[in-house]
């Protein structure tokens, strides 16, 4: 069985003071023997206080976001040996608002999966299509695509250290979530594409939904056989509602 993951993606939200009052609540009501792995991704400036202040507890700590160059002249960016430096085990790459509003292309999301995995960093892959594309019949050939670009320059035995999270750009900070059978014909794609490569990785490959998953509809998505769990945003803002999601994948372990 595959060991499910929690993430909360904050975005751009926080303070020092709301993060460590939501991290101590977190604390409390997660048991640490769970048998699923929960990491949190706050905004860069806290990654060190969130590290600091889980130094203690089986929580872990992603980036939001990562340079794919190592290191140099490059204003503003964060290189990813710079996230394990500060106590990162995980980041996303690819998240749709990287892509949408930064012009982020297949090309580059490659390049940051790269980066991430060079420096030891888990690259939490985000994959999905938008409502046109969708309407369209595209979804396939859309994650298809993003899938590829990342297995072309990369090569499908990295894989073995990345997780995937397939994100409708239409059910993201929406209310509008994907029903389980919707998202579990999308996981199943992406594992069976992967599987023509190496069925081994596919097996073991760990593929999380994410679009307004709360605690109301963690459990019946994380029913789906290919659903190992979920990369939550509004919902990861919340102790109570985090809890209730992190059960619901307790569960299904
Ligand atoms: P919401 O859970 O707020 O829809 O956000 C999903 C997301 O984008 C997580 O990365």
């Amino acid at each position: 069985m595959r060991r499910p993951v929690v993430a909360g993606n904050w975005k751009m939200h926080g303070s020092r003071r709301a993060n460590k009052a939501l991290l101590a609540e977190l604390e409390l009501q997660l048991p640490p023997q769970w048998p699923i792995d929960v990491v949190v991704f706050p905004p860069y400036v806290y990654l060190a206080d969130a590290v600091r202040l889980l130094a203690e507890s089986s929580l872990a700590v992603g980036a939001q976001d990562v340079c794919a160059e190592p290191d140099g002249a490059f204003t503003g960016q964060v290189g990813a040996a710079m996230l394990k430096d500060v106590g990162c085990c995980y980041v996303i790459v690819g998240h749709s608002e990287r892509r949408r509003l930064y012009h982020e292309d297949d090309a580059l999301v490659a390049r940051k999966f790269a980066a991430a995995l060079g420096a030891g960093l888990t690259p939490v892959l985000c994959l999905g299509e938008s409502l046109a594309e969708r309407d369209a019949h595209k979804t396939e050939a859309v994650v298809a695509r993003q899938l590829d670009a990342v297995i072309a320059m990369n090569g499908i035995a990295s894989f073995s250290d990345a997780i995937l999270a397939y994100e409708p750009v239409w059910a993201i900070g929406t209310g509008r979530t994907a029903s389980p059978d919707q998202a579990q014909a999308v996981h199943a794609f992406l594992r069976s594409r992967v599987e023509a490569q190496d069925a081994n990785i596919a097996r073991h490959l760990r593929v999380l939904y994410g679009g307004s998953v709360k605690g109301g509809n963690a459990a019946e998505l994380f029913s789906m056989p290919d659903v190992d769990g979920g990369l939550v945003g509004g919902a990861s803002l919340s102790a109570d509602e985090f809890q209730q999601i992190c059960a619901a994948a307790a569960v299904r372990h």
